[in-house]
């Protein structure tokens, strides 16, 4: 057993009755009230769900297994010379919730590199689909392909899994699964967008560097993407992407079974796809211009003509978050040092300026201030990634180190099968009193 392993048994022991005795001894203390807006508008609010892994305050942003984002980046081990730590240590941090040393993240590197060779099907089946299909569609179905691997469900078909030792299975299925994904994404990169042309995996290297090196890409691109993956990784359990993972996964679906659902919710334009779609509407604008920096008072009317013709400002907005998302942050202070002077930079950092004051002004959005999805382009087309389309492949490797996180502690503390009740629009009327 790998001491990751071992330390998440130890944790899952020490965990476990915490949750049987809330459960048992204080199972009917009411968390909160529902409202008839929280029914029809998409739950916003009803605290129904429980994760460690991280939470998200509506102020201060992201914390993951208690720390901040500017702490992980302070604390979690660094690769020598990296200015961005380790994936392979945030995820060590969202499994255990400690902070590995340097010998722990080299452990979990090592991991990474007995697991990471892609079976030849999966590229088999991503060359038969049609080169203009949907890049996110394509690593989806990558993911679901190898579904025939999964540890979880041969266990479980061969009545060697039990509610005790599901989370071993699960951990099994998590770790092949997400040793595997920065090649599957970088494959499907270079076959759709650079001629067909792959570039195996380095077995050097660590899961961010091996990505930069596969996508042909140099440095500092490696230190972007650890950044990146890093930030995207979790922001708690109500998002659509963690949700469905948690939901699929809550049947006992394996973790390809999930994780590839999750990812198609992350596919959508009012999730995953916000990142691509701020880079769709700035290019947009760009050209109109002439491909140079719009005045103030131009990005204003942009602004206003998209919000009058009834679409939304991507980037902007968040159902949870009421200030700065601080991975938006974290993104625009790499963005200062790195690359200060690039115009769609200064556009994005206009956009911060522009933005807030109209949504308030406009009236409709609860939060004007940016999210993740409004920087994480720039930083990708700056260093030549294009290609906008994939952008939400990269937020899809990211959010998968969360996703598999939980449910590997979901099947340890034995979470049930999800099954809300729905009322018909006869009811809700009924207990409104107007009917
Ligand atoms: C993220 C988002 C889906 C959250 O939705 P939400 O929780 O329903 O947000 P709100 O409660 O603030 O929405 C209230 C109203 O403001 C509107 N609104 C919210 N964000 C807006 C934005 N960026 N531009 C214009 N209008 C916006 C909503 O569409 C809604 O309008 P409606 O009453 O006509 O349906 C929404 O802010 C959005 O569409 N943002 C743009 C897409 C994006 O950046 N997504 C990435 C999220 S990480």
């Amino acid at each position: 057993m790998s001491k990751l392993k071992e330390k998440l048994a130890k944790k899952i022991e020490e965990h476990r009755p915490r949750t049987t005795r809330l459960v048992k001894e204080y199972g009917d203390v009411v968390v909160g009230d529902v409202k008839i807006s929280q029914v029809i508008g998409g739950m916003r609010g009803v605290k129904c769900l429980v994760t460690d892994i991280s939470y998200l305050d509506p102020y201060e942003g992201i914390r993951f297994r208690g720390y901040t984002i500017p702490e992980i980046m302070e604390k979690l081990p660094k690769p020598e010379g990296a200015e961005m730590p380790y994936v392979e240590g945030h995820l060590y941090l969202l499994l255990t919730g400690d902070i590995p040393t340097e010998e722990d993240v080299m452990e979990v590197v090592e991991e990474f590199k007995s697991r990471k060779k892609v079976p030849q099907y999966v590229y088999d089946v991503l060359r038969t689909m049609p080169r203009d299909t949907h890049p996110m569609t394509m690593f989806s179905a990558a993911i679901l392909a190898m579904q025939r691997e999964s540890v979880f469900a041969k266990a479980y078909k061969e009545g060697t899994a039990n509610k005790m030792n599901y989370w071993e299975f699960m951990y099994e299925d998590v770790m092949n699964l997400l040793a595997k994904l920065p090649e599957i994404g970088a494959y499907i990169y270079r076959m759709k967008y650079k001629g067909d042309t792959p570039i195996p995996s380095n077995p050097d290297l660590d899961f961010g560097a091996d990505f930069a090196h596969m996508m042909g890409i140099d440095k500092p691109y490696d230190d972007v993407m650890r950044m990146y993956f890093i930030l995207h990784s979790d922001h708690e359990s109500g998002n659509v992407s963690a949700h469905t993972t948690h939901l699929v996964a809550s049947a006992l679906s394996d973790a390809y079974y999930s994780l590839s659902a999750g990812l198609n919710g992350l596919a959508g334009p009012l999730h995953g796809l916000a990142n691509q779609e701020v880079l769709r509407w700035i290019q947009n604008l760009m050209k109109s211009m002439g491909d140079r920096v719009p005045t103030k008072e131009e990005l204003e009317k942009y602004c206003w003509d998209t919000l009058n013709s009834g679409h939304v400002i991507p980037g902007y907005g968040h159902a949870v978050l009421r200030k700065t998302d601080p991975r938006y942050t974290a993104q625009r202070e790499f963005a200062l040092k790195h690359l200060p002077d690039d115009p769609l930079f200064k556009t994005v950092s206009l956009l911060y300026e522009v933005v807030p004051p109209i949504l308030e002004k406009h009236g409709k959005a609860k939060n004007p201030w940016p999210n993740v999805d409004a920087h994480s382009g720039v930083i990708q087309w700056y260093y030549g990634v294009r290609e906008y389309d994939f952008y939400t492949v990269l937020f899809g490797i990211g959010r998968a180190l969360g996703v598999l996180s939980n449910i590997t502690w979901d099947r340890a503390l034995g979470y049930p099968i999800e099954r809300p009740k729905s009322l018909t629009t006869d009811m809700l009327e009924e207990i409104a009193g107007i009917k």
